[in-house]
């Protein structure tokens, strides 16, 4: 069951059904403001970090689910509705809600009185904006009362939902005929305040939640609402609120536009305010007239969506594939995006108050945006190395506003070091510009600790040379990729982090995962090194990288798939021995890709036991058979019910690394066929399932060991994206950056015929048309002349190329 539509024209999805099986989101911002936005208006802003900078509040867990947004309350002669629908639920005549890239427009009616609001962040300014149009479709004048209103949250997230007994006492706000700005705090030691204002003068307003809503009522019969008035309450403590009432008289044909703007402003110390307890709004002035007319939110909003037009410009695909066009081009792009800004702090499944960006996710995420933002990817690239410390092991975490590691979590996840060098190495190969491995980068942020990149590489796989357990293979730390798997962890007190909790320091609990980072992030390294004319040391390397890749063919090889680890006892996980979790996808996808075992044939094997035993419905399960009951010495992936999660639910993230190890094996067929199983367009049909949007990629599908088989969790905030949009664009179309050029290796499956792709890379723009007739050769022409081998290489003074391939 569809409860919307794909409108790839307008680069949007629109959601026609608001009985959504789980809230649909999106998201605004780009440089600092950021706001989610449910299909019901639900959701809230903040300002760079979800914990420390909150603008308006959210009560996660809450009843109904998606409560807290920017609500509009319509009462037209008695009937009161929301053009979200929440949080009255009134019945709608008709409702859409189109989410766009970087915006959502809400089109609702009732009673022939019609509503667009249109919801976005407009490029470089720090502020939400909500223009809502009314339009009297009647043959009668309409009197109509319109509340808007936001609730604020007292900045730090977490103390807002915990300090109560401090909190009544210290909500502060100023008014004006147009504004309420939201100021707690901001007496003492802040010197930043949020403010809501509307573009022409209220006929009314509210500051005090428990006025606006009255005490015993709540967001569906809020007090002020159903009498048509406002009380013009002051906030003093208790819980801070900005609404903005208005009476309009709308005639028959006329529409109204009111514009609302959440506006957030930062003052210099010395400027922080006008006289005694009056606060400087001059910056607050300037945003609001930026804003004041239809013209102008007009031309930001187009803006914004030009930049995204421009933006995705630099890869596009039109094939025989609509589906697979449209997660390309528009929307695996853009959530790529999304998890750039988010990392994994705030969505509704992640709360913002506790993980800020990681190490290893904001490292994989780089290979998903960094086509299309470079530079910014080099200052993250920065951003994340600075946690590393000198020995190469580095923090799991940093908060982003402080860029600074996360000493709560602390580090000791041993994959962790070598993803700088995935993330440093395609940034080479996107820009040709090895002038980022001089970058001087601190140590832990320590001043006077830097050293260039290239010596965070050297001491990332140092690290793992210098950590080795009993097989020769990586010790595995606190966990490597899968989390989940604490191998050193032994955890018998309820409630306790699987994560950081270390009750046996074993020194023995090995990984094959990281063996096969090792070796294919290490070979990558070592192809660095020689093309910085580092000969000797690439010699040294690839040195290391054979003893791991002797290491993994004599203790990682199971028979029929790749052995996933040894626990702190040097006991198999993920071998046919083991009763439970005898097979494991991490290390199938990653050694596969490392071409480990490759001459006996390991990659083909391992892959075809996936498709025999790990595959269902929706992608791939991350381990089978689940695990049934609690293993102390495994850790967190037997600690969750069999079929989710990391215990044998399809965890989307590692299914692209199956889709490409079958292009690495030559199998395109296969590869496309794993692809599509959890693509989000080919699961629209079956929604009800699915549940989650059907325009981004989710975490987790639950496996077939699952009471809810098929249903996704944790949508939006996952590497699934990146990793997707490297297997789409690099793998099956085969559009791959490469450190002399562009090399052009498609592995397309017979279904897609033809393939025209435009890519701007290094400034140049190449047109490339694939055709595909399955025979197995490879013939490639540069503007029609034919050339050797798959790489185009690079010419700067070229502007455009136009290349044939036919396979
Ligand atoms: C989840 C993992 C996650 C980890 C760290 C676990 O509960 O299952 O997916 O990576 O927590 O937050
Ligand atoms: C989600 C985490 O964000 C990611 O870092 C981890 O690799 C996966 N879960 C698997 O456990």
């Amino acid at each position: 069951m569809k409860f919307g539509h794909f409108d790839d024209k307008e680069y949007e999805y629109v959601i026609t059904n608001y009985n959504t099986p789980l809230p649909w989101i999106n998201y605004y911002g780009q440089d600092g403001f950021f706001s989610l936005m449910s299909n019901t208006c639900g959701g809230y802003m903040f300002y760079k970090d979800a914990k420390l900078r909150r603008i308006t509040r959210f009560r996660y867990n809450n009843v109904p689910r998606d409560y807290g947004g920017r609500y509009y309350y319509i009462n037209d002669n008695g009937t009161i509705w929301n053009p979200g629908f929440l949080p009255l639920k009134t019945k709608l005549d008709s409702y859409k809600c189109r989410h766009g890239l970087g915006y959502s427009i809400f089109e609702s009616e009732k009673n022939d009185l019609k509503c667009e609001l249109l919801c976005f962040v407009p490029l470089n300014d720090l502020c939400e904006i909500n223009q809502l149009t009314l339009t009297n479709n009647s043959n009668k004048v309409k009197n109509v009362t319109l509340h808007g209103v936001i609730e604020w949250c007292l900045w730090n997230a977490v103390d807002d939902q915990t300090n109560f007994q401090r909190n009544w006492n210290i909500g502060e706000v100023e008014i004006d005929d147009k504004t309420i700005y939201h100021k707690t705090e901001y007496r003492e030691r802040r010197n930043h305040y949020a403010f809501y204002h509307t573009n022409i003068k209220h006929d009314g307003f509210d500051s005090d939640l428990d006025t606006f809503i009255g005490l015993y009522n709540s967001w569906c019969d809020p007090s002020a609402v159903l009498n048509k008035t406002s009380y013009n309450s002051k906030a003093s403590g208790w819980s801070p609120i900005a609404s903005h009432m208005f009476n309009l008289e709308i005639k028959p044909g006329e529409s109204k536009t009111i514009i609302f703007q959440t506006g957030y402003v930062e003052n210099e110390d010395d400027k922080k305010f006008e006289k005694l307890h009056v606060i400087n709004k001059e910056k607050a002035y300037l945003l609001q007239e930026k804003y004041a007319t239809k013209e102008q939110v007009l031309k930001a909003f187009n803006d914004l969506k030009n930049k995204w037009v421009t933006l995705l410009s630099t890869l596009n695909v039109k094939s025989d594939n609509e589906k697979f066009d449209r997660m390309v081009n528009i929307w695996n792009q853009y959530q790529c995006m999304v998890t750039f800004n988010m990392s994994r702090s705030a969505s509704y499944y992640e709360s913002g108050t506790g993980r800020g960006m990681g190490f290893r996710d904001s490292c994989q995420d780089l290979l998903g945006f960094l086509h299309l933002i470079p530079e910014k990817s080099r200052e993250r690239i920065k951003d994340i190395a600075s946690i590393q410390f000198e020995d190469g092991s580095t923090y799991h975490q940093y908060q982003p506003l402080t860029k600074r590691g996360n000493a709560d979590i602390g580090g000791g996840f041993n994959d962790d070091p070598l993803w700088l060098i995935a993330a440093v190495s395609q940034y080479i190969k996107e820009t040709g510009d090895y002038t980022i491995l001089d970058d001087p980068t601190p140590f832990n942020n320590k001043e006077g600790s830097e050293k260039p990149l290239i010596d965070h590489l050297r001491a990332s796989l140092n690290y793992i040379i210098t950590h080795k357990g009993p097989h020769g293979l990586p010790l595995i730390g606190r966990a490597d990729w899968n989390d989940c798997l604490n191998l050193n962890c032994f955890s018998k007190t309820p409630g306790e982090s699987f994560q950081t909790a270390s009750n046996f320091e074993s020194g023995k609990a090995e990984s094959v995962f990281i063996a096969g980072m090792f070796v294919l992030y290490g070979k990558e390294f070592a192809t660095i090194l020689k093309n910085i004319g580092k000969n000797d040391e690439a010699t040294k390397i690839l040195k290391e990288v054979k003893s791991v890749e002797d290491a993994t063919i004599k203790y990682g090889w199971d028979g029929e798939w790749f052995v996933r680890a040894y626990d702190a006892f040097e006991h198999k996980v993920g071998s046919h021995e083991c009763e439970d979790g005898q097979i494991f996808v991490e290390p199938q996808g990653f050694c596969t890709m490392a071409r480990i075992g490759e001459d006996l044939g390991y990659g083909k094997k391992a892959l075809d036991s996936v498709e025999k035993i790990l595959t269902n419905d929706y992608g791939v399960e991350i381990l089978h058979p689940c695990y049934k009951e609690y293993h102390i010495e495994l850790g967190e992936v037997s600690s969750y019910p069999m079929g989710y999660k990391e215990n044998g639910s399809v965890f989307c993230h590692n299914n692209p690394w199956i889709v490409i190890a079958n292009t690495v094996i030559g199998n395109n067929e296969r590869a496309f066929d794993v692809y599509r199983r959890n693509c989000p367009a080919y699961l629209e049909e079956v929604s009800e399932i699915h549940k989650t949007e059907p325009f981004v990629y989710s975490q987790t599908i639950a496996g077939r060991d699952a009471k809810n088989y098929g249903e996704a969790k944790n949508s939006w905030l996952t590497g699934t994206a990146s990793w997707t949009m490297y297997a789409a664009s690099q793998a099956i179309l085969g559009i791959k950056p490469d450190y002399d050029g562009l090399m052009i290796d498609p592995h397309l499956p017979k279904e897609i015929k033809n393939a025209k792709v435009t890519r701007i890379f290094r400034g140049v723009k190449y047109n490339i048309n694939i055709t595909n007739t399955a025979s197995g050769k490879y013939l490639m022409t540069i503007n029609n002349k034919s050339i050797e081998g798959k790489v185009i290489p690079f010419d700067k003074n070229q502007s455009e190329v136009n290349v044939d391939i036919s396979l």
